[in-house]
């Protein structure tokens, strides 16, 4: 089968190639799948995951992606919950060979059924930037409605899914970003927006979550807006600064199907709208990933066999 593989740690995305690959074997209780779509997180080649396997040994030619939306074409021995010719979308693990592949073998459990209504490509950009803004948002930092939440990066893929979830479930939504972001960040629901290279960020006053997707210095300086009782939830690695009378969390997002099904029946009913920037193929996914244009939003790799 045809994928995009790296091999050099130190070249990103630039040493990404298209190769030939064996396809996958579906092991017990996972499936094969025929990747139709696939989405790509540039910030995957810095994880060591991309590189070794769980005991540390390097298991490079290794295939990146790790959200797609597929057909099921094989069952390994004991899988259930998933079969044969379904239409499914979500999440693989991060230690083996991932989606941007014609074909990915996955636990059948990191993955939901896609509805036949909903295209692979909007499938395939849900379950990482969606599950992340559901997990932040209630299970890490367990918004209540008419509560304020901080959403760095608003007009991104995670932040774009973080302010409509947000607002459905009735809190005040301060996106921030980019001057460039600002029109994009209020059209996906921010009540208001913050730009954060020319306003005052602690202009805002007081929040009662914040969801960093940044880091750094606008990591410390939002964790000294979260109110006593509050918390302050990063996607961006272990927090570095504490609100002073609440909660920091950090996380990687998981696989949940329950979850995927709540997003995309919102995709489906119009109450949540993906943000993908850019399509390309298989064969152009490297040409793709190093574009110098300035892309807010996902990238999506479609794939035909
Ligand atoms: N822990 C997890 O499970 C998890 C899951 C998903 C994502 N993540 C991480 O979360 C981060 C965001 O992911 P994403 O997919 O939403 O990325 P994205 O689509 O690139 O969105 C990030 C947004 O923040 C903006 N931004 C970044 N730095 C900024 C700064 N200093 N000032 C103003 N705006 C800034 C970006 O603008 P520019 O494009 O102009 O920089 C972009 O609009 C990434 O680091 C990713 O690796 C973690």
């Amino acid at each position: 089968m045809k994928a995009i593989i790296a091999t050099d740690e130190a070249a990103g995305t630039t040493g990404m190639t298209l190769a030939e690959r064996p396809q996958p074997q579906a092991a017990i209780n996972d499936v094969t799948v025929e990747v139709h779509a696939s989405g790509f997180v540039p910030t995957e080649l810095s994880w060591p995951s991309t590189w070794t396997d769980r005991i540390g040994q390097r298991r490079t030619p290794s295939i990146p992606g790790h959200e797609f939306a597929g057909v099921v074409t094989a069952l390994g021995y004991g899988t259930t919950g998933l079969s044969l010719g379904q239409r499914a979308f979500g999440l693989t693990d991060w230690y083996r060979d991932g989606t941007l592949a014609e074909y990915v073998a996955v636990e059948a459990r990191n993955l939901a059924p896609l509805p036949g209504d909903v295209e692979f490509t909007v499938g395939a950009s849900l379950p990482i930037s969606g599950l992340t803004a559901w997990q932040a948002l209630f299970q890490h930092g367990r918004l209540q409605a008419g509560q304020s939440v901080l959403v760095h990066g608003a007009a991104g893929a995670v932040g774009s899914i973080a302010t409509q979830l947000a607002r459905e479930f009735g809190a005040y939504v301060i996106g921030t970003g980019r001057a460039a972001d600002r029109q994009k960040s209020l059209e996906f629901g921010a009540n208001e927006f913050v730009d954060l290279a020319n306003d005052t960020l602690e202009e805002i006053g007081s929040i009662d979550l914040a969801l960093d997707m940044i880091g750094g210095e606008i990591q410390k300086r939002s964790a000294g807006l979260v109110r006593p009782g509050g918390a302050l939830v990063s996607v961006v690695g272990p927090v570095e600064a504490r609100p002073a009378d609440g909660l920091a969390i950090d996380f990687v997002v998981e696989s949940d199907r329950a979850q995927l099904g709540e997003i995309v029946q919102r995709v489906r009913d119009g109450r949540l709208r993906t943000n993908i920037d850019h399509i390309s193929t298989l064969d152009n996914a490297v040409a793709a990933f190093n574009s110098t244009e300035r892309r807010t939003g996902k990238t999506i790799i479609r794939t035909s066999v």
